[in-house]
């Protein structure tokens, strides 16, 4: 059952996000494909983390968390974000702090900066629900991931 599954997921096209956030002064984010609209009113949205994933005291921390939806020129972002061994995944691209002094990437898509509401634990990932309290869309397209690929929207 289990290796049918992973061939339905990822044959599900979906964007990619890094998500953000601080741990302390130090920013912290992970590459992720679970990032999904939950509610319009109040905005919500949602993304998972694995138990396992080193950034998750962060996340557990703090209050608030940045999902950087990328664009298609963000290939090397979605795989530094996702490489466990990179400790230091800020050094290689353009970022900057938000008003709301959350980790912000620069030539993304668009970003979506939130309140923490729920943490909700499921298996071996912990969902995270935010409020979105700041959103900024750019002429960028978004990235596409398909069959472990990344790849641009068709026109
Ligand atoms: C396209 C893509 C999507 C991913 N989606 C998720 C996700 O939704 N949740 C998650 O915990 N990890 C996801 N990962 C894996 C993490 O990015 C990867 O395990 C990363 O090393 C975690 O970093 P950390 O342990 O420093 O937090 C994804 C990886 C890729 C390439």
């Amino acid at each position: 059952m289990i290796k049918t599954y992973k061939e339905i997921m990822c044959s599900y096209p979906t964007g990619v996000s890094i998500v953000t956030t601080m741990d302390q002064d130090k920013p912290v984010g992970l590459t992720v494909n679970s990032f999904a609209s939950v509610s319009l009113e109040p905005l919500l949205v949602s993304w998972c983390i694995d138990k396992k994933s080193s950034s998750l005291q962060a996340f557990h921390k703090s209050d608030t968390f940045a999902v950087n939806i990328l664009s298609e020129h963000q290939k090397a972002e979605c795989f530094i974000f996702a490489d466990s061994k990179e400790s230091d995944r800020f050094s290689k691209t353009s970022w900057e702090r938000s008003a709301n002094q959350l980790p912000i990437l620069k030539d993304v898509f668009a970003v979506l900066e939130c309140k923490k509401v729920q943490e909700i634990e499921a298996g071996d990932h912990i969902v995270l629900i935010g409020k979105v309290i700041d959103l900024h869309k750019t002429d960028h397209k978004p990235m596409l991931y398909y069959q472990r690929n990344v790849s641009v929207v068709p026109e």
